[in-house]
């Protein structure tokens, strides 16, 4: 039996981080699980409430449970960005394997009170269940943004994190390390990166005593995202790299096909999208460097690495 706790051991010993991608529908699904099982590697698929709201809690939990039964994939579904306890608690009772219990918009003391409430009342539900904390403003929006905000100021410092996660029994820690929600036009140009605080991440990390997460991880350096993972990042999230990539592939599937009505000879083009967007992610959190030729996530980072459109 699968069990994400057991994943993110295995992953901070082997000094790797697991991929967390959001999906809205069952093109973007299908595409990262398929990445994943071409890796090898385990995947979290995660919802925000904008997106289980879209494709229903219990409709989601669902079909995550019958694909991880069925493909005997270690695949686990994260309820994010949760910002009531009741939400968080009908994410519980519909079987998520994670919550992202994010009080982070309210003063620290009220974030850790509710965060404290979220994790007392989602483990009375289902023991197993980890639940994920955030300090810190990274802004909002996994989607384009006109400019990149300044939020610096707002940065997690060592001891709030550790004063956080003793307080809350917080099983993961989602701090802001220089990352943010969402890509600037720049970035989605590939013109400009996020850029993160390496050492920040190592002093959090060696304080707070839990794995931690990278939120808006779409548009970061390679570079830093490697020495983040070496500097104890368990989890990073990636969703505007997605979005992106699944419009494109859907305009090129209505493009090539001007009179197609069927969804499924459509569709495909946005899974292929998709799919090799969150291989070149994966390959990078999980330190995969040799790929078989034939496979479809090889053919992915090629593309990537020669800077050609894939
Ligand atoms: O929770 C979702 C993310 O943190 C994704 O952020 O859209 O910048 O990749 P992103
Ligand atoms: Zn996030």
């Amino acid at each position: 039996m699968h069990d994400i706790r057991n994943v993110l051991e295995l992953a901070r010993k082997a000094g790797v981080a697991v991929g967390h991608f959001n999906v809205a529908d069952l093109v973007l699904l299908k595409a990262v699980l398929s990445s994943a099982q071409d890796l090898h590697v385990p995947v979290l698929v995660g919802a925000s409430e904008g997106e289980r709201e879209f494709m229903g809690v219990s409709q989601i939990a669902a079909v995550v449970r019958s694909l991880r039964e069925e493909s005997d994939f270690p695949i686990f579904l994260n309820a994010d960005h949760t910002h009531t306890l009741e939400k968080a608690i009908e994410a519980a009772k519909a079987g998520f394997d994670t919550v992202v219990f994010d009080a982070s918009a309210l003063p620290f003391e009220q974030n850790a009170r509710q965060t404290k409430e979220a994790v007392e009342t989602l483990k009375g539900i289902n023991p197993a269940i980890l639940v994920e904390g955030e300090i810190g403003n990274i802004g909002s929006g996994s989607e384009i943004h006109q400019f990149a905000p300044d939020l610096s100021k707002y940065l997690t410092t060592p001891a709030e994190a550790k004063q956080f996660v003793e307080f809350t029994g917080v099983d993961v820690l989602a701090p802001a390390v220089g990352n943010m929600h969402g890509m600037s036009r720049e970035m989605v140009k590939g013109e400009s990166k996020k850029r993160l605080d390496i050492q920040r991440i190592a002093a959090i990390r060696a304080e707070a005593q839990v794995p931690l997460t990278l939120h808006g991880g779409s548009g970061t350096d390679d570079e830093d995202l490697r020495q983040a993972i070496a500097a104890g990042i368990s989890i990073v999230h990636i969703n505007t790299e997605l979005r992106v990539a699944w419009r494109s592939g859907l305009e090129a599937g209505l493009s090539a096909q001007p009179s197609e009505v069927i969804p499924y000879k459509i569709l495909p083009f946005a899974v292929m999208s998709v799919k090799l967007a969150a291989c070149a992610r994966l390959r990078l959190f999980n330190g995969v460097t040799q790929l078989p030729v034939e496979d479809e996530c090889a053919v992915a980072s090629t593309a990537r690495e020669q800077q050609v459109p894939s």
